[in-house]
């Protein structure tokens, strides 16, 4: 944990919108982090936080083992919002009282301000006034009657204590979601509570948190230290490379294995981004025939990913190994990540990390390096852009470490490989030239092992399926297909099948996640 700063403490009780508040929170330029609600009062005093926040959860209060906090943290001299079930454990705690509702609340409510607060709760709504303002609830308790010195300041029709606060500590609770967007004016309330009662500043930029990062940077590697990055021309791998090497120069080694499995002009590309216009060395090892020589007659797609994961960590180590006195390996783990292995619903077995780096041999003795931990997808965007990477590589849709062998259905050869990757140029193009390549969460093609009948001009052919994929997502979690114009659709299927030899039918995915998955293998 990181301290000497301004820092907001949220205690995880396992709500699904838990990450969403240390989002909203960041989104005020106030920095924060999620930590289980076991966290001892101790270690919460050594993070010194500005403000604390209590998150919801499944939980109910009175049940036997329900969620608990150390009961000294409520002590401490430092504002405390509740949100749901934050706020019923800290009334229960604080001597109130909770109880099943009458009926589950779950949807939309109109709170209504209550005038008269005396207390340091006027602060919350300050900007409010007496008219009714949506927010969003989702809760099967709720608070029976208010611990000693609290008040009320808002209430709807069913929830008489939807929103309370002590008369004379700063310490809140909201019965509502005030970090989702069905709660319209949620970041005036957050505001309010960060800036006004717990007096922070909005002092968490990427600006500073990059000169923070590259100051720790240079603490940690020593002057004689080599540092490894493994490129995959994805947006978080980059943002690393670009991070070191300007704290680093050319202690960096980045490593990029072309797999022969890449998108079309990618090798290039990368090469382009990071040799020829930002100076970052760059070794390029073409290991294709290596990886095609071990796929070879593999129809499996769980042993296609396993034998690319296995041939990558020897490509990778027998590189990494030519650079001398190398000390440490830099990976792009992000905060989901971190959150997921530290969650309090215990860690979890599979840390995501760098795709396919997380395997890597225990003897090549690497200290991890991982600037981006403490960051969200859209922050690590931002900071790429304050590190001045283009935009094409920012924006880039993901793409899965194991390539096109599994957007090749079946074997995986050299010329089914060159058919996936023209017919997979022709969707990029026309969805980026109908501008709909940033609102897609990914779209490719896929060749499937069909082949069918067709004729072009005079002949019978009979020949391959290419199968376009294009998917909405907001993290790739769950995904709907892309509601494409059918003229778009056109465009694609009669270059495809122009230009593709090989192909005579194209078809569209109409298959959302789940019960479908975004990859077909
Ligand atoms: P699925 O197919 O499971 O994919 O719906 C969800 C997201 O993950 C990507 N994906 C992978 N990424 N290694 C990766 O690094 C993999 O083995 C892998 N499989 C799927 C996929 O592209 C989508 O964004």
């Amino acid at each position: 944990m990181s301290v000497a700063r301004e820092n907001v403490l949220i205690l995880d009780f396992g709500s699904q919108y838990t990450q969403l508040i240390a989002r909203r929170v960041r989104a005020l330029k106030v920095y924060c982090e999620i930590q289980p609600h076991t966290l001892s009062a101790a270690k919460v005093r050594a993070f010194a936080p500005a403000a604390i926040v209590l998150s919801g959860g499944p939980a109910s209060v009175y049940a036997n083992g329900a969620p608990d906090i150390d009961q000294e943290i409520l002590d401490l001299d430092v504002p405390i919002l509740g949100i749901c079930y934050g706020l019923q454990l800290l009334a229960e705690r604080l001597g109130g009282k909770v109880r099943p509702a009458t009926s589950r609340e779950y949807g939309r409510a109109a709170v209504r301000k209550v005038a008269g607060a005396r207390g340091p709760g006027q602060a919350l709504f300050a900007a409010f006034d007496a008219a009714p303002f949506d927010v969003w609830m989702s809760h099967g308790d709720q608070l029976e009657a208010l611990p000693p010195g609290f008040e009320v300041i808002g209430a709807t029709d069913t929830t008489p204590f939807a929103a309370i606060a002590h008369q004379e500590r700063p310490i809140f609770g909201l019965q509502f979601h005030p970090e989702v967007a069905h709660t319209p004016r949620g970041d005036e309330i957050l505001a309010a509570f960060l800036f006004d009662v717990a007096h922070l500043s909005r002092s968490w930029t990427m600006g500073s948190f990059l000169d923070r990062t590259l100051e720790d940077v240079r603490a940690r590697v020593a002057k004689t230290d080599q540092v490894i990055c493994a490129l995959s021309g994805g947006v978080d791998s980059a943002v690393v490379a670009a991070l070191l090497h300007r704290a680093l120069g050319d202690r960096l080694h980045c490593i990029f294995v072309d797999n022969g499995l890449l998108r079309h002009g990618e090798r290039e590309r990368v090469r382009e981004i990071f040799e020829a216009s930002r100076g970052i060395p760059l070794v390029v090892v073409d290991a294709t025939d290596r990886f095609l020589n071990e796929l070879a007659g593999v129809v499996d797609p769980e042993a296609k990913r396993k034998i690319i994961g296995a041939e990558f960590i020897r490509v990778f180590d027998a590189e990494a190994k030519r650079v001398g006195g190398a000390r440490f390996l830099a990976q792009g783990t992000l905060y989901p990540d971190v959150i997921e292995s530290t969650s309090f619903k215990g860690p979890s077995a599979t840390i995501k990390s760098h795709h396919n780096v997380g395997g890597l041999p225990a003897d090549m003795k690497l200290a991890l390096i991982e600037p981006l931990r403490e960051l969200f997808k859209d922050e690590v965007r931002l900071l790429g852009a304050e590190l001045g990477l283009p935009q094409s590589i920012l924006q880039r849709q993901p793409f899965p470490g194991p390539g096109l062998a599994v957007r090749v259905l079946g074997a995986v050869t050299h010329e089914r490989l060159e058919t996936v990757r023209r017919a997979d140029v022709v969707v990029e193009e026309e969805i980026r030239a109908a501008g709909f390549e940033a609102r897609a969460w990914q779209s490719f093609a896929v060749l499937l092992p069909v082949r069918s009948v067709g004729v072009m001009g005079d002949e019978r052919t009979y020949a391959d399926t290419i199968a376009v994929r294009s998917v909405d997502s907001v993290d790739g979690m769950t995904a709907d297909w892309s509601r494409l114009p059918y003229d778009l659709l056109a465009r694609i299927s009669n270059r495809i099948i122009n230009e593709v030899r090989g192909v005579n039918r194209v078809v569209y995915d109409i298959s959302s996640k789940p019960p479908a998955t975004i990859e077909w293998e």
